[in-house]
């Protein structure tokens, strides 16, 4: 029997597992499973899957340069996708289910609590970073894709902000997801400064350059 599987297949089984914690929450909700406060409950969990996707997403690049396969790509829009898909969800029960479509109290909330500007923002990025996400809008941006989808990169750590300043309590979680989002990070950081070209290569032969071609930005 033949037990491996096709890039595709991995695709599929990938959307299926992380869909899977969608259906856990809806068998919860279904059975009034979900303690003494199901609203905050529902939010807790979508923004936690959200963060998880998000950080999950950033560490596609980083194997793809360390494994060099090339079909990661298509992973790091799948966790993209996903990770906006928990995150909306996250915001619509935050819009319509606790505060009620009421736009005036949406904005009080607002104005007190300066952890929705930091979740408003990072989402923002990935609405955004969603809507690009296609081949389409690829070829349509051209160079200047690569420049936008480079906003994931604040979008995570603004998003470990918002989770930090709406905890009243233990920092020890989202501690951790800035630890992971620091890393990668630094990762990314590390290998554009490897593939950044020298600054003798600029200068002209008699001043002692060499002249050749900048390595190509990653
Ligand atoms: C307009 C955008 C957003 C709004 C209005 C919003 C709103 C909220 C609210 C009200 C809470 C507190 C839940 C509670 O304890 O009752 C929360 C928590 C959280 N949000 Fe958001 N959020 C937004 C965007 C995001 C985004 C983009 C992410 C991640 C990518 C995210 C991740 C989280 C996480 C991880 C928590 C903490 C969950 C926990 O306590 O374990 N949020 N958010």
């Amino acid at each position: 029997m033949k037990l491996m599987l096709s890039a595709r297949q991995w695709w599929w089984l990938a959307l299926a597992a992380f869909c899977w914690p969608l259906l856990i929450l809806g068998v919860d909700i279904a059975n009034a499973n979900l303690g003494p406060d199901p609203v905050k409950a529902v939010h807790i969990r979508l923004g936690d899957w959200s963060l998880r996707l998000l950080c999950l997403t950033l560490t596609v690049t980083p194997l793809q340069t360390l494994t060099q396969w090339r079909g990661m790509a298509d992973f790091r829009q799948l966790f993209g996708l996903l990770t906006w898909f928990y995150a909306s969800l996250h915001v619509w029960v935050y819009l319509g289910v606790d505060q009620g479509w009421q736009w005036p109290l949406i904005a009080a909330d607002m104005a007190e609590s300066r952890y929705i500007w930091f979740g408003l923002l990072s989402y923002l990025i990935l609405l955004l970073l969603a809507l690009t996400s296609s081949v389409f809008a690829m070829r349509l941006l051209g160079r200047n894709w690569k420049r936008l989808h480079r906003y994931i990169y604040l979008a995570a750590p603004v998003a470990v902000l918002h989770y930090i300043w709406q905890l009243k309590g233990n920092l020890a979680v989202p501690a951790v997801y800035g630890l992971i989002v620091g890393g990668l990070l630094l990762f990314r950081v590390a290998s554009w400064l490897q593939g950044r070209p020298k600054l003798g290569q600029f200068w002209p032969r008699w001043a002692g350059g060499r002249l050749i071609q900048p390595a190509k930005p990653r």
